[in-house]
């Protein structure tokens, strides 16, 4: 490893957290690769090559573990380790347990990769792994509370920033979420049957579901806000009064809107009804939010045409603004009615997962990678540029396809002759969506062309640092 700065080498434990800087990085880029090679299935299907494990059904969920757990859990564990030391004046609990949850979850990421390539699955989105990996998650998790928890109470800070708040209702509600979504009976080592049949089972995974949105993809995020936007910015967070707020609204409300992943099921009615409600509410927290973090650029706002990587933050909580505005009319029973089963749920997805969750890591790993390898900025400001442009431009062809190809898909699928048959056949709408299959695929292609980007720009300054560290740099960015 390069040196660091000799204060914070004694001070915080950040061997950890370039670890798993370099593993979201990894993932991420071999997690967008795998997306690009399924959105290229779904467009040309021959792709498959008639081979069992690089089927559409297999690989997807490789794709989804790679890019949420592998590419945004390592982001946050690297993020959170580094936040709480930071605003904690406190090295982390225990250099040994840190590094476990490192090998545990990047030993957790293969075994779920590999259990989907070989058709070990419990069939449960974003929760396919089978009983003995669920039982590894579980401990590396407690590990992970035990060491965070653990920091904060170490803290010289009396004050416990909002930051981490965040991360702890993250830490908190997955553990809780994993745990009860996993209850299950092991009959052999790769095989176990759920404890929960029938209605009570899908809304017991769709409760898992909606808070893995909720808490990894959301929560937990926004801690990563909370912290890097007023960094970034060299500004105050814009209202501390309204980050409380936001943070019990948020969490509160999260928790209920499950349901609405179930809508027009044998879920009861008022089930469904309360879903909605909920879902409904949490515009308001989550534009708190986003208004928190932008109007943080208050009187910093010129900075945006020179600095790239605040782009990438301010682009990404404008992004998290949007999905967060069609997730609530999503939800509404009528609208879902068109959007269920539809591309037009892959691409809200994404606007929350490309624009709001992939820009913001970019974002705050720029601004992270020069303090950890002690160097004064990034390789090359010129490449986080471009990234910047392809990762917008990526995201939006990405989502546009998506909304063009979900709407007309659930349009076709509801209408009706002069007969009162079906307009449609099934392979004719399937027809109709080529088209956006091919230009998501792009969009895709973009997108991985400014992660592999941004490897090479991160490498090329880890290069930078071993030659010639800029001594005493960790000690002047003293949080
Ligand atoms: C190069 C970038 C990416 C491409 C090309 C891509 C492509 C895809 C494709 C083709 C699917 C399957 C859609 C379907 O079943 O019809 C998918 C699903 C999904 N992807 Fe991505 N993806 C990318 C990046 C990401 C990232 C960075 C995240 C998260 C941080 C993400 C999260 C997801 C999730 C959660 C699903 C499941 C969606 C659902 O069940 O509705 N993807 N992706
Ligand atoms: C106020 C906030 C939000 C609400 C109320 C909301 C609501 C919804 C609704 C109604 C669906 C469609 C359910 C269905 O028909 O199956 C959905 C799907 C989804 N949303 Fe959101 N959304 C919100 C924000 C976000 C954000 C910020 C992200 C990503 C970071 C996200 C990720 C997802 C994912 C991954 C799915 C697909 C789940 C699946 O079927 O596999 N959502 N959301």
């Amino acid at each position: 490893m390069a040196s660091v700065g000799v204060a914070s080498a004694e001070q915080y434990n950040y061997d950890v957290i370039r670890k798993f800087t370099i593993m979201a990085l990894i993932w991420g880029a071999v997690g967008m690769l795998v997306g690009v090679f399924i959105a290229s299935e779904l467009a040309w299907p021959a792709l498959n090559m008639d081979l069992p494990w690089i089927t559409f059904g297999r690989i997807r969920p490789v794709h989804t573990g790679a890019v949420i757990f592998g590419f945004g859990g390592s982001a946050l564990f690297a993020t959170s380790y580094y936040v709480v030391q930071r605003t904690c004046q406190a090295r982390l609990l225990s250099d040994g347990m840190a590094a476990f949850t490192f090998w545990g979850w990047q030993l957790i990421i293969v075994l779920a990769a590999l259990g989907d390539v070989l058709g070990y699955s419990q069939g449960r989105e974003y929760a396919e792994m089978e009983w003995p990996v669920d039982l590894l998650i579980a401990v590396v998790w407690v590990t992970y509370a035990i060491v965070f928890i653990g920091t904060v109470f170490k803290r010289k800070e009396p004050h416990i920033y909002v930051a981490n708040w965040f991360y702890m209702a993250f830490i908190l509600a997955v553990a809780l979420l994993h745990i009860f979504n996993n209850l299950a009976v092991p009959v052999s080592l790769t095989k176990s049957y759920p404890v929960f049949s029938g209605a009570q089972d899908a809304m017991i995974q769709w409760w898992y579901g909606h808070n893995a949105v909720g808490f990894f993809l959301t929560a937990a995020f926004l801690g990563m806000m909370y912290y890097f936007v007023p960094k970034q910015a060299g500004r105050p967070i814009y209202s501390y009064r309204l980050s409380i707020v936001h943070f019990w609204a948020l969490i509160f409300m999260y928790m209920w809107a499950g349901p609405h992943h179930l809508h027009w099921t044998a879920l009861p009615d008022w089930v469904s009804t309360m879903g909605a409600t909920f879902s409904i509410m949490l515009l308001m927290p989550s534009w708190g939010g986003m208004i928190n973090g932008i109007m943080t650029m208050s009187g910093a706002w010129d900075k945006l045409r020179t600095d790239p990587i605040l782009r990438f933050l301010i682009v990404s909580l404008s992004f998290y603004g949007m999905s967060t505005f069609e997730g609530p009319m999503m939800s509404l029973k009528d609208v879902n009615a068109l959007s269920h089963y539809t591309d037009w749920t892959v691409g809200h997805v994404h606007s929350g997962a490309l624009g709001f969750v992939a820009m913001l890591t970019f974002g705050s790993l720029y601004h992270l990678v020069p303090k950890l390898w002690d160097v004064k900025a990034m390789y090359s400001s010129k490449l986080i540029t471009v990234h910047f442009w392809l990762a917008t431009i990526g995201t939006l062809l990405y989502i546009t396809a998506m909304w063009i190809s979900g709407i007309m898909q659930g349009l076709m699928w509801r209408a009706y002759d002069d007969f009162g048959n079906l307009q449609y056949s099934f392979a004719e709408t399937v027809a109709a969506m080529h088209p956006y299959f091919a230009m998501r695929a792009l969009g895709g292609v973009f997108f991985l062309t400014g992660m592999v980007i941004m490897v090479y720009n991160v490498f090329m300054t880890i290069g930078q640092a071993k030659n010639a560290p800029a001594s005493g740099n960790l000690a002047a960015n003293a949080a």
